[in-house]
Formats: structure tokens, sequence, C-alpha cells
């Protein structure tokens, strides 16, 4: 990896986050007004998303997001374009989704994925995530299950992975 910085998202990020994201999410892309949603609940103190975008050089490579309402917090999205699969971006993305939920003083941390996706899977065990159920035919209408993962926090000093 170049050199890949994590910045907060901004509704101008939005253009290339969607181009990656019909890349990624083909069959369940969120929409414009989705991530113009998202964005609208994020930063601040009152705000309870935290959005993230990853950038080599100008260029946006990936993004992730983290909804935390209540001390229960939910990882809505994460995402690397193709070409930094393998280099620690993914990992970073969810790194600096932990620290925000650490930030918060959430107790734990939920998502839901795709059962046919061991990568992600496999990438969230590394960081402590345990499946706890399946949503079964959650993602249509390829009629996939999701795994619902779940990792409890252990306050602001924790390693992750
Ligand atoms: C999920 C994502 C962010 C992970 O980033 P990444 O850079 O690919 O992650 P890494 O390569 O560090 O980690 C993936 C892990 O899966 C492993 N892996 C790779 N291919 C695999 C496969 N077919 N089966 C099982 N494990 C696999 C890797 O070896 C690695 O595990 P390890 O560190 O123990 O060796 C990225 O793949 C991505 O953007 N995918 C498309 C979007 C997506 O699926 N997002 C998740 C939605 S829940």
């Amino acid at each position: 990896m170049t050199d890949v910085r994590l910045r907060e998202m901004r509704w101008w990020d939005i253009p290339a986050v969607l181009e990656l994201e019909r890349d990624l999410f083909p069959e369940d892309s969120w929409s414009r007004g989705m991530f113009w949603s998202e964005l609208a609940h994020a930063g601040g103190p009152e705000g309870t998303r935290h959005y993230t975008v990853a950038e080599d050089g100008g260029r946006l490579v990936g993004y992730a997001g983290l909804g935390a309402p209540t001390e229960q917090a939910d990882v809505l999205t994460i995402a690397a374009d193709r070409a930094y699969w393998g280099t620690g971006l993914g990992p970073r993305l969810l790194h600096d989704l932990l620290d925000a939920a650490a930030d918060r003083g959430c107790a734990e941390v939920l998502l839901d994925v795709r059962a046919d996706n061991p990568r992600a899977q496999r990438m969230y065990e590394r960081f402590g995530f345990r499946a706890i159920g399946v949503r079964r035919g959650y993602y249509q209408p390829a009629n996939v299950d999701a795994v619902v993962m779940r990792r409890e926090m252990n306050g602001k000093e924790e390693t992750y992975a």
C-alpha cells in the first residue's frame, strides 16, 4: 500500500463511494439517497453515525460506516477497492470503526455479513467477532443468509486484532 489516508466521509465523496459500492455490492448497492441520509446523521456530538473514507493520492479507495445510536453499535458498511484487498486496508477501516465505537463507550458491536462472503467473515473473526446467529434469506433476491456477528467492547485501551 502506498500512502493511504483515512478521513471523515463528506457529501462530496458520495459519487466516488457509489462507484465502488456498485462494483462491490452489485446485488444490494446503497443508493445516493441512502448515503446522503446516513451522512445527515454523522458528525458532531449528537451524530449517531461515523463514516470514514480511505484515499490514496486523492483517489477514494475504501469506505466504512458505523451506526451507534445507543451503546450497541453496528458495522453498517465496509468496503475496499479490489486492488487493495490483502494490503491491510479492510482491517484499517475496521480498526477505525472499532475506535469510534470505543470512543462512544459502546458495549458491543454487531454486524450482518453474507454467508457466502468468507473473506469478510475471516477479517471479522480476526478482530474478535463471533457468529451468534443466522438470518435466513436476509439478502434478496439472491436468497442468501446473513450471519450475525458480535464483538464485546472492553474500553478504550484494548487492541483489536
Ligand atoms: C471485506 C473487505 C473490506 C476485507 O478487506 P481485505 O483487504 O480483503 O481483508 P484482508 O485481506 O486483510 O482479510 C481477509 C481475510 O480473509 C482471508 N481470505 C481471503 N480469501 C478467502 C476465502 N476465499 N475464504 C476464506 N478466507 C479468505 C484472508 O487470508 C484474510 O485472512 P487472514 O488475515 O487470516 O489471512 C474487502 O474484501 C472488501 O471490500 N470486500 C467487498 C465488500 C465486502 O464484502 N464488505 C463486507 C460486507 S459485510
